[in-house]
């Protein structure tokens, strides 16, 4: 199996779940229930007429599934690839499509958004309600200048600005960039600047944990660090009413700004190839990658998605995606592909233990949702709690379970099915990433029999396979690399100015072909079983970590001399940051505290995400003698396994120095 990897620099995959092989022995499927697959928006057709004619499945859902102001005549362009053009010649809007054309069928009055925020208090849209805050965020947009085509950085919690910001942007066609909440000042510097974004919309900030978390003041520190040169206008939402310090001229509030600007506001339809939006993700170097989407193939992809592989009945469910904005998951699942679907959600702001850990059931239960969509991480979290919390609960309206952001282990998927679906509901485990744009592996509930932990089979007009190092498909039974051989209409167009990154990141390692950079096996049935990033990324609560952009934040302490970083397998987040560290020798540390000072400065420079759960200081690190550090070697030290093969090492007493040493100075 080529997972084995023989290079240092790759990492293993994290090892295959616990249980893996049993169940599959036993074969625990879970065929669909007959009534619900008799209603069900697809049946086993789709991927037959799919896989006779993609390019005419596509162009069929894309007519279906949106308006268009010029309809398209050409489907796909791929003479350019690896840069695609999908109904290049067609032009829309996508705010339009979210919002006006609803309203205009008469649906109005349905429900938008419940909003919930962590505090309690609740606010409700209609998508007509919809359409006139996003119609006057649109004209104040433009009153501080906002032009098609300029970008605008979103920075701001998960309440109903978020969601109009980003649909005002997309209503004059200029390109948002929306920044997590819980990112740096620097990260979000960074993303400013490289994005040249001129105006941001933040709020004086969000509630987390039962208390107010500051926003405005991080932009502030951002815009200080230089990316205040080209930011002309700070939009502030009023949230938690604490203090702000404000920059006259520059710094203006939302309600002065947008609750007296005009309702009406006419769509720019846009060519389908018109950027939508970028959205930063970690990759295997220091600087993250400004992922860019486009309009008419993304909103193709995204609506189909959401509308089948989640079986939305728009009239009747109420669907809840509890990933933030600030992710793929939120652009995709809580604004594009639900509200271009006339669906009715929910949003909330806070954290699941807020007031206490039974929040998330009793918002299901209060709301009556129907279809969920969270991640594996946060699934083992509610195991760890206990299922007395979501049993005392009434749970009977899901009907529809949804997993995403990392591989879902067996068992815990099993629990989800039974403890929160009632042991009704089909599960869909989905695969996808920030560059895809939208899901490309998941089951079909209704159509397909699941089986706990596969993400399954590429959705119909999808193209995924696993291959081996010479880019031949591995037989069942085998593992390899996931790549996609077909392009797809929600594909990124590519990394926002370096498009030789673009090609060398995703189109160099398989020449022609997309490399996602996750390892794959395939069992007996052909059946795809996700095993975990194969590059330098983690994936730590579904959130993905680049191990350099970490080892850069730690060197750049004056305390330390070197670091190595590596992705160690988590019960509850899958993985988590370990961090080994050489110090300086002149280094002014006090041993006990060095490791929470690491901590501490990692949170400040990238976020508190990316705060390394062990600091372990140590003497060396194991390096080949090109001078590589071997990464795998660490991982064992971090999960507490038997070191492996470490002959290639420049120095084979490094391994011996490095555990004496873990005795005592470790940070957890
Ligand atoms: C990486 C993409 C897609 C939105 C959330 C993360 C991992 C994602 C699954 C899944 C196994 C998964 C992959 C992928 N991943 N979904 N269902 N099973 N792994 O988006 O930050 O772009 O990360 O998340 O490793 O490459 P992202």
């Amino acid at each position: 199996m080529v997972l084995h990897d023989t290079d240092d620099t790759t990492g293993q995959p994290t090892p295959a779940r616990t249980g893996l092989e049993n169940l599959l022995a036993e074969d625990r499927r879970f065929a669909p229930d007959p009534e619900f697959a008799a209603q069900a928006n697809v049946h086993a057709e789709v991927y037959s007429w799919a896989n006779a004619d993609r390019l005419d499945f596509w162009a069929d859902q894309a007519r279906g599934l949106l308006d268009w102001a010029t309809p398209f005549t050409q489907t796909l362009d791929w003479s350019g690839a690896p840069v695609a053009r999908w109904f290049a010649d067609g032009t829309l809007n996508a705010a339009y499509n979210a919002v006006d054309r609803h309203v205009a069928a008469g649906r109005g009055d349905r429900v938008a958004l419940h909003f919930e925020g962590e505090p309690g208090d609740t606010r409700t849209l209609t998508y007509a309600d919809l359409l006139r805050e996003v119609s006057k965020a649109a004209n104040a947009l433009t009153e501080l200048g906002v032009r098609t085509g300029d970008r605008v950085a979103i920075y701001l919690p998960l309440i109903p600005e978020a969601v109009i910001a980003m649909l005002a942007c997309a209503r004059i066609g200029a390109p948002h960039s929306v920044v997590f909440g819980g990112f740096s000042a620097q990260a979000l510097h960074s993303r400013i600047l490289d994005a040249d974004a001129r105006v941001v919309i933040t709020a004086d900030g969000g509630y987390r944990r039962g208390a107010p978390s500051a926003l405005k003041s991080t932009v502030d520190e951002a815009l200080a660090a230089g990316s205040g040169e080209i930011v002309r206008h700070v939009l502030v939402v009023r949230r938690t009413g604490q203090d702000v310090d404000w920059t006259e001229g520059r710094d203006l509030w939302w309600h002065d700004a947008v609750d007296g600007a005009s309702d009406q506001h006419e769509a720019v339809a846009v060519e389908a190839e018109h950027p939508l939006f970028i959205l930063y993700t970690s990759g295997t170097t220091g600087k993250p990658k400004g992922i860019f989407h486009t309009t008419g193939g993304y909103l193709t992809q995204a609506a189909w998605t959401h509308r089948n592989v989640f079986d939305l009945k728009p009239e009747t469910d109420v669907y809840w995606c509890t990933a933030d904005i600030g992710w793929i998951t939120g652009h995709t699942y809580v604004v594009y592909g639900p509200l271009i679907n006339g669906a009715t959600q929910v949003i909330y702001e806070g954290t699941p233990d807020t007031p206490d850990r039974g929040r998330w059931w009793d918002i299901v239960q209060k709301y009556r949702v129907s279809i969920l969509y969270t991640a594996p991480t946060a699934i083992r979290t509610c195991m760890k709690w206990g299922e007395e919390l979501p049993s005392a609960r009434d749970l009977s309206s899901l009907r529809v379970l949804g997993s995403v952001g990392e591989p879902i282990n067996p068992e815990a998927w099993t629990w989800y099915r039974r403890v929160i679906g009632g042991d009704r509901t089909p599960v869909v485990d989905t695969w996808w990433q920030t560059e895809t744009g939208a899901i490309m592996i998941s089951p079909l509930p209704g159509v397909t029999a699941a089986k706990p932990g596969s993400a399954q089979v590429p959705l119909p007009g999808i193209a995924a396979t696993v291959v081996d190092d010479d880019a031949q498909p591995v037989p069942d039974g085998a593992g390899g690399y996931l790549v996609l051989t077909e392009p797809w209409p929600a594909m990124l167009r590519g990394v926002w100015g370096d498009e030789q990154r673009f090609r060398d990141t995703y189109w160099s390692r398989f020449p022609g072909i997309y490399f996602a950079g996750d390892g794959a096996k395939k069992d007996d049935d052909g059946d795809i079983w996700l095993l975990g990033r194969v590059d330098d990324v983690m994936n730590v609560s579904g959130h993905r970590l680049s191990t350099t952009e970490i080892e850069s934040a730690l060197v750049a302490h004056p305390a330390v001399a070197e670091a190595a970083v590596v992705g160690a397998a988590d019960d509850t987040t899958g993985q988590a940051v370990v961090a080994f560290v050489i110090l300086r020798g002149d280094a002014q540390t006090d041993p006990e505290t060095v490791g929470e000072d690491l901590r501490a400065h990692v949170a400040k420079l990238i976020g508190p995400i990316a705060k390394p759960r062990t600091v372990l200081v140590v003497p060396e690190l194991p390096k080949t003698r090109s001078g590589k550090i071997m990464r795998r070697l660490l991982r064992d030290v971090a999960e507490h396994r038997q070191v492996g093969d470490a002959t290639t090492l420049a120095d084979a007493s490094v391994m011996d120095l490095i555990q004496q040493g873990l005795a005592t100075p470790s940070t957890d």
